[in-house]
């Protein structure tokens, strides 16, 4: 089965205990008198101490007793930043480049691969022990220009090439390849805005069987947005396809629903819950790949929206873990102010700023929806 891989889920490196922040000695500190955990006998031998509970303070710790990936998305501009990768790797057993495997970086010209950024990111989550899940390959966004001036036949070959040397490049190493994203429109049809569209619904075939040849061994995930609801014409299309692809022996292995919540206007945690599972009935694996959830837009204090955000998380990280195929949840970056919706540019999607969209405070501090989140791991 696709969705049972105890061996890619590694428990909290014992070296960062040592390192742990202040903020996740307060996170452990509080889980521990919640959960009134167990408290070591004095004196004990060398084998009580082997078999000592893991510490569940982190959230990755959390989500390994579960058997599901809980995941960040990273850019090496923060990497300068105190606090940043120290917090990275100790919450989260996943990471996604944010930026930097787009195509526009990965191939800026034709042919002219550029693997530093990306190669980083890599290092940084095999020193942590963090899955990495790849993203992304083929998309009509952040592509880079020279791709849209071609058609027909050299585009669909600057496709393959992009594809086999980006997952050549990063072979056995990166497990999860989010292959094509965004690729169908709000009718459910293929999106009208891509130039990939016009090379008819078989790229995406092409895209994915080009992926598979590079590394067999990587996981293969067909991504996209406002999908996440059991009904609807978008979430429909995107179910014929994957649904197509499966039946037609294409190697994809699971699908990704991105989960940027607009709590204006969101599907319930059951639809959400139903529809993971009509997905997960195809004989895939499904992940939320990209959540945050914009507060901007919701009535009351400060206070209130945190408590409202706290709850559609806790909802929705729940309604993952119901699933069994559920592996994992990745949240679209660390701190607030480094959301790619603290940019004015991208914020405007979800209305009214500012939206406080992640688990962590400017400061690093954990905000009230990361509680929910580790409640929901905890079963509570
Ligand atoms: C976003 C990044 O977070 C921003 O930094 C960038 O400017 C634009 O792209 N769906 C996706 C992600 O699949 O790649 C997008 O990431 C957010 C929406």
């Amino acid at each position: 089965m696709w969705y049972t891989r105890p061996d890619v889920i590694h428990p909290a490196p014992r070296r960062f205990a040592a390192r742990l922040t202040l903020v996740s000695l307060m996170v452990s500190l509080s889980a521990c008198v919640r959960r009134s955990a167990p408290i070591a006998p004095t004196g004990h031998t060398p084998s009580s101490v082997a078999a000592a509970p893991p510490d569940l303070g982190s959230l990755r710790a959390l989500a390994s007793t579960q058997k599901r990936h809980v995941g960040v998305a990273l850019a090496t501009w923060h990497f300068s930043e105190p606090h940043y990768q120290e917090v990275a790797a100790a919450q989260f057993n996943s990471l996604t480049p944010e930026n930097e495997m787009k195509w526009e970086s990965v191939e800026p010209q034709p042919g002219q691969f550029s693997f530093r950024a990306g190669d980083a990111l890599v290092s940084f989550a095999e020193q942590h022990q963090m899955r990495v899940r790849g993203h992304t390959l083929v998309w009509h966004n952040q592509v880079a220009s020279w791709v849209k001036r071609l058609s027909g036949d050299q585009l669909h070959s600057a496709m393959i090439n992009h594809v086999t040397a980006s997952v050549e490049h990063w072979k056995g190493r990166i497990a999860q390849w989010d292959v094509v994203n965004e690729a169908i429109g709000d009718d459910g049809a293929l999106r009208q805005n891509s130039p990939f569209t016009a090379l008819g619904p078989g790229y995406i075939a092409d895209a994915f069987r080009a992926a598979h040849a590079a590394d067999p061994s990587a996981e293969l995930v067909y991504n996209d947005y406002e999908t996440e609801g059991d009904s609807g014409a978008k979430s429909d299309g995107m179910y014929r396809l994957v649904k197509e692809l499966k039946e037609s022996g294409v190697p994809i292995h699971g699908v990704g629903f991105q989960m940027h919540v607009d709590p204006r206007n969101w599907p319930s945690a059951d639809s959400i819950q139903r529809n993971l599972e009509r997905f997960a009935a195809l004989g895939l694996f499904v992940e939320l790949t990209e959540m945050d959830i914009a507060v901007g837009e919701l009535p009351g204090t400060p206070e209130e929206k945190f408590t409202r955000q706290k709850q559609i998380a806790h909802e929705i990280v729940s309604a993952c873990l119901r699933v069994p195929a559920c592996v994992g949840i990745t949240f679209w970056g660390l701190t607030d102010p480094q959301s790619w919706l603290s940019d004015e540019h991208w914020g405007r999607l979800r209305g009214r700023g500012p939206h406080f969209p992640l688990l962590f405070d400017a400061n690093y501090r954990p905000k009230p929806v990361f509680d929910g989140v580790a409640q929901a791991f905890r079963g509570e």
